[in-house]
């Protein structure tokens, strides 16, 4: 479809395979999945959710939201669901918020979903992006806990001033679905991807190094550290700003490319299905994404 090599994207990416959705497949249903197998996991049952929190910037359609539709199919009837849309960060954005709504009462059992179809807004034909995006779904159920294990810090920022950077300018109400939208590609993701890797290192670093002071820990407590699995190149040189030892670094971008909002999740899920993240290890989160939006969080599982 375009001018590249295999070659390329492995040494530039470090992404080797990645997974697509089927026609009529949509991040509502890839998040269903995720949505139930994570509710099994924590033998937790639909009618006990309070909160739906869906972190995505590929929703099915542009409203109702994506969570609502995992509602309606996991039956989740006693909840309120809603989208959040962060980017890359929005799983993160969405523990704080889920962790708040727990640590001041105001709910018990949040199911967290990251998930995107990133299929269906790249331009195949545009070499710089279309090597990099992949969909997927992670999910989480968020309850409060009576030991020290949990969400132990989290922290979110953004810099709107950057925006241009990394975008889809269509699809919303300021460019609607007209012939000038599509002549224009503004239906894809755009990215200036040199200046996206520079502000992705910085603040993943800064992020990591901030969460660790909130939640009172040094390195030495972490047992893992998860970033956005972007690019395989921001996540080493992620590690290498903070200087914590490679075989602390989860990486798996080379199985999915970078999922968004769904990375850190399956990722999550995949450690502790490895035993990576065992129960009481420590976990720091870090994420970054359009916006540009950034945080972190540290998780005693
Ligand atoms: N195949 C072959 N050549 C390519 C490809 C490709 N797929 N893409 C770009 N090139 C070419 C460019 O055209 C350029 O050619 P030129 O020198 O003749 O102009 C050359 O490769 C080098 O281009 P660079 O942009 O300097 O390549 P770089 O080493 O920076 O790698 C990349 C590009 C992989 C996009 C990198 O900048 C990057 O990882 N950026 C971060 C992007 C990212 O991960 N975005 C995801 C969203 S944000 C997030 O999740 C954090």
């Amino acid at each position: 479809m375009v001018d590249t090599t295999d070659e390329w994207i492995r040494t530039r990416t470090g992404i080797e395979t990645r997974y697509i959705v089927e026609e009529g497949q949509n991040t509502s249903d890839l998040g269903t999945e995720a949505a139930l197998n994570a509710l099994k996991d924590a033998n937790v049952s639909p009618k006990d959710v309070d909160v739906i929190i869906f972190a995505t910037i590929t929703g099915d359609v542009g409203f109702p939201s994506t969570a609502i539709f995992v509602q309606k199919n996991i039956e989740a009837f006693n909840a309120s669901a809603f989208d959040i849309q962060a980017a890359c960060t929005g799983f993160l954005y969405g523990m704080e918020l889920a962790d708040a709504l727990i640590c001041t009462g105001r709910a018990k059992t949040i199911l967290l979903i990251g998930g995107e179809t990133l299929s269906r807004i790249t331009d195949f034909t545009d070499r710089n992006t279309c090597v990099l995006f992949g969909d997927g779904a992670g999910a989480a159920v968020l309850q409060p806990s009576d030991d020290d294990r949990g969400v132990l810090a989290t922290f979110t920022k953004s810099d709107g001033r950057l925006y241009e950077l990394l975008k889809m300018d269509g699809m919303g109400t300021k460019n609607p679905p007209t012939s000038r939208q599509y002549t224009e590609k503004m239906q894809y993701i755009q990215m200036e991807g040199r200046d996206v890797f520079k502000h992705a290192v910085t603040c993943m670093g800064d992020a990591a190094e901030l969460i660790l002071e909130k939640a009172n820990l040094t390195y030495d407590d972490v047992d893992l550290l998860i970033t956005h699995q972007a690019n395989i190149r921001i996540i080493d040189a992620t590690a290498k700003r903070i200087k914590i030892p490679a075989d602390k670094v989860y990486i798996n971008v080379h199985k999915y490319g970078n999922t968004s909002a769904a990375s850190i999740p399956i990722a999550i899920d995949e450690a502790r299905k490895t035993g990576r993240l065992q129960s009481d290890d420590v976990a720091v989160l870090v994420a970054f994404g359009g916006g540009f939006t950034w945080g972190s969080a540290a998780v005693r599982f």
